[in-house]
């Protein structure tokens, strides 16, 4: 089948072939749940999985992160209705983290959390079922089912301790948060997601999943430079002109802070991951989390140079092509 397939051509059986990322080869859709605070980059990314046919978005449970738990509970339903799409499941999880007082983004993303772009009042409900409730039914109901956490880890902290054997029935848990090289970007040791809940955070990297970790060193690299703000506007749909919308708003805090040519798409990364692995690279190695030093506490110790006896126990991302993973990601979100 013509353009089904990329890789060399071999004379024998084939060997193997690599599935183009628009291969129009029928697929079983990946079971996800995305656990997520928006937030506008949660919310670039819960259009681009709700865009992508790879994926079945089987539920998303909002957390108290960027802003208070009605906000992103709300922010989560407004973003599903934007997609056309009031038919997904929205659970409400936790509205503070298990040990830490909450602490929110609004200096980054406004005070409703989706602020840049005025979307209406959420018409869908909200599901009865809590968050923490809904991962653990869901991760034993559905065969495979990959968590995508784009907030703080305190939903699916608090369903492993609820339900432990949950652990071994989820296929994935890839996470956007922590940092190596880029350090932090609330402290000056702290990532946001792992800062708000480093206890929860804890929990997840001992808890023996698969785990596969989108830190700053990745996200600060995908950023939306005017010229990636122009293509979203000459999408000439509210889903185009709303995402632009929103990242002319936040962008303001990064340039403010680093100087940077745009927002980083920080949570887009993690389902871009799912849909594009090969423009990722990262290594296998050992992340421990800082909960004791007030300090240093949601501090990621990533052993990128395998300097302690540590266990592996995640696949820390360190690089993406941001060019191309903006063509595929502006590609797919005209199709919403
Ligand atoms: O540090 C960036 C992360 O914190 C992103 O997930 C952003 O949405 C906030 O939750
Ligand atoms: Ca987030």
């Amino acid at each position: 089948m013509a353009g089904a397939t990329a890789g060399r051509t071999y004379s024998g059986p084939v060997l193997f072939a690599f599935v183009r990322h628009d291969s129009p080869w029928p697929m079983t859709a990946r079971p996800i749940l995305i656990d997520t605070d928006p937030g506008q980059d949660d919310a670039v990314a819960i259009l681009l999985a709700l865009a992508s046919p790879e994926l079945d978005v089987t539920a998303i449970t909002a957390v108290a992160g960027n802003v208070p738990l009605p906000l992103t509970s709300a922010n989560a339903r407004k973003v599903c209705e934007l997609a056309g799409r009031p038919d997904i499941a929205v659970h409400a999880g936790c509205d503070r983290p298990i040990r830490q007082p909450l602490v929110t983004a609004e200096h980054v993303h406004g005070k409703t959390g989706l602020d840049g772009a005025d979307l209406r009042a959420p018409e869908m409900p909200l599901q009865e079922k809590g968050g923490v409730e809904a991962i653990i039914d869901l991760a034993r109901e559905v065969e495979g089912l990959t968590i995508c956490a784009l907030g703080p880890l305190t939903n699916v902290a608090t369903a492993l301790t609820r339900a432990p054997d949950i652990a071994s029935k989820i296929r994935e848990i890839v996470l956007m948060g922590g940092a190596y090289f880029e350090v932090g970007n609330i402290t000056p040791a702290a990532e946001f997601n792992i800062f708000v809940d480093p206890d929860a955070a804890k929990m997840v990297f001992a808890s023996g999943c698969k785990i596969t970790v989108l830190p700053l060193d990745v996200t600060h690299k995908v950023l939306v430079t005017p010229g990636r703000i122009a293509a979203f506007r000459e999408m000439e749909t509210r889903i185009g002109d709303a995402i632009a919308d929103w990242t002319g708003f936040f962008e303001r805090f990064d340039k403010e802070k680093y100087g940077s040519d745009g927002a980083p798409l920080h949570d887009p990364c993690v389902i871009g991951y799912l849909l594009w692995p090969e423009l990722f690279s990262g290594r296998h190695i050992n992340v421990e989390i800082e909960t004791a030093s007030e300090l240093t506490r949601g501090m990621t110790v990533a052993d990128w140079w395998g300097v302690t006896d540590r266990p592996a126990n995640a696949t820390f991302i360190g690089d993406v092509d941001a060019e191309a993973f903006f063509l595929r990601m502006t590609d797919r979100l005209t199709r919403l």
